[in-house]
């Protein structure tokens, strides 16, 4: 094929791309690679207002999604952009634009350029819970918001929420991959989250809603509080029965100085009943939120934070994914079916025993946890803490369908595949 057919069989929306240049990667995803932009919207848009711009460009994160990647599921992209479109919130990430090449979607976000929380708070000095309950009320504020928009996140988890600036406290929810509609009373049934972040009720498929973002959000407290996850069994049979049985421990060594209060708020989310977890807004009303800025003399929490938390290993494959994908979907039925029932190890060796081929960094573990073998499994879970099972369209959306839940239920039995074919796919995407 001749350079001008191919250029002449791009799609329609092909053309905005003229309108970015391209920087330095920001991020890295299951699908590909998150780009920093400059772009030159067209004349007559929107005005921006809470852009970064530089001159008359805005700067913008354009998340780049290979096609190849996904399989066919091309749909998935498209809910991603549905979801985004027309919300407006200061802890809600925005979508500006979306356009797509035979080959890969580009979707341009409001850029983030204060990096990911966790990043940003190992990288600075005093952290306390007077911070802390900062950070979570701007997660809460837009967690409420999506609520009160009928979407349920599903991926709350340190990755997934960004500094607008380096200097500021605004923090953004980004990454709606995994986000859905849903109506009231509607409830949920594929396998989609994060190991160690996803609620019992999602691991188990008993059908899931709105609390399934305060069960994260309860999580994502506990770890900044201390630097490493609550549920950290290796074994995915363990780590739901972990999550099932929602039991909290609060280790003396990180835990000591940190209020009771603190503590109540986390115990009040980490509830392995839905209809017991609080919504956003109650939870907002919560004593420690409410009395953080009353606060004072606050005890330091980064060293013990920093002691137990080192960046994330960005693994390159989705490989892991997917085989945690399959983990927990053959650990959901035991559970759910023979609760107590000693799971056959072979299915159910964690994804962290297995090294994607393409590991992006070294197994170093730089860990103040050598004396104190209660929480060396924080260490090993924090491998797997970053993926995210997404089964996207798998038999995650044919199932809702089936059922005519979600608003993604009408979309048409094309995407109906099964997750060898997806691996199959996946396999050819090492590179
Ligand atoms: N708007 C943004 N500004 C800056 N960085 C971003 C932005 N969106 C995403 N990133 C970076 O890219 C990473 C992957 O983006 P994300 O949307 O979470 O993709 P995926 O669905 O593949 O996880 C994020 O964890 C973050 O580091
Ligand atoms: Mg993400």
């Amino acid at each position: 094929m001749g350079l001008m057919e191919h250029i002449g069989s791009q799609p329609e929306s092909y053309k905005q791309k003229k309108a970015y240049k391209f920087e330095e990667v920001l991020g890295t995803g299951a699908f590909g690679e998150v780009k920093q932009a400059s772009w030159t919207p067209p004349p007559g848009n929107p005005h921006y207002d809470d852009a970064q711009k530089v001159g008359g460009h805005i700067e913008v994160a354009v998340k780049v999604i290979k096609k190849k990647a996904l399989k066919g599921d091309l749909q998935a992209v498209h809910d991603e952009v549905e979801v985004l479109t027309g919300l407006n919130h200061p802890n809600i990430v925005k979508l500006y634009d979306s356009f797509e090449s035979k080959e890969k979607f580009y979707l341009a976000f409001q850029l983030a350029s204060g990096g990911e929380l966790f990043e940003k708070i190992a990288s600075r000095g005093k952290f306390t819970e007077g911070d802390a309950a900062t950070v979570i009320t701007h997660l809460l504020e837009g967690i409420k918001y999506l609520h009160d928009h009928h979407i349920v996140h599903r991926d709350i988890k340190p990755e997934n929420l960004l500094y607008i600036k380096p200097n500021s406290d605004q923090l953004v929810i980004a990454d709606f991959g995994i986000a859905k509609h849903i109506e009231d009373n509607e409830s949920l049934t594929s396998l989609a989250g994060s190991p160690g972040y996803a609620a019992p009720e999602v691991l188990l498929k008993q059908g899931h809603g709105k609390p399934v973002d305060l069960w994260s959000a309860g999580v994502v407290t506990y770890t900044l509080l201390c630097g490493y996850i609550p549920f950290r069994a290796t074994g995915t049979q363990e780590l739901i029965e972990e999550c099932k049985a929602a039991k909290l421990e609060f280790h003396n060594k990180y835990w000591s100085k940190v209020s009771d209060d603190a503590k109540a708020f986390i115990r009040a989310l980490i509830q392995p009943n839905p209809d017991d977890r609080p919504t956003a807004e109650q939870a907002l009303k919560h004593k420690w939120l409410v009395d953080a800025a009353k606060r004072q003399h606050e005890h330091d929490l980064s060293e013990g934070f920093k002691a137990n938390w080192t960046p994330s290993r960005r693994w390159k494959s989705s490989i892991n994914t997917l085989i945690a994908t399959r983990r927990f979907a053959q650990a959901a039925e035991k559970a759910r079916g023979t609760s107590g029932s000693t799971p056959s190890s072979s299915e159910l060796t964690p994804a962290d025993e297995h090294p994607p081929r393409t590991s992006a960094s070294t197994d170093e573990y730089n860990t103040a946890e050598e004396d104190d073998p209660g929480l060396h499994d924080a260490i090993r879970r924090r491998d797997r803490e970053h993926e995210t099972v997404r089964e996207r369209e798998l038999q995650a959306k044919s199932h809702e369908r089936e059922r005519g839940e979600g608003r993604q239920g009408r979309r048409s039995a094309e995407r109906d595949r099964d997750l060898n074919q997806i691996s199959a796919g996946l396999e050819g995407l090492q590179t």
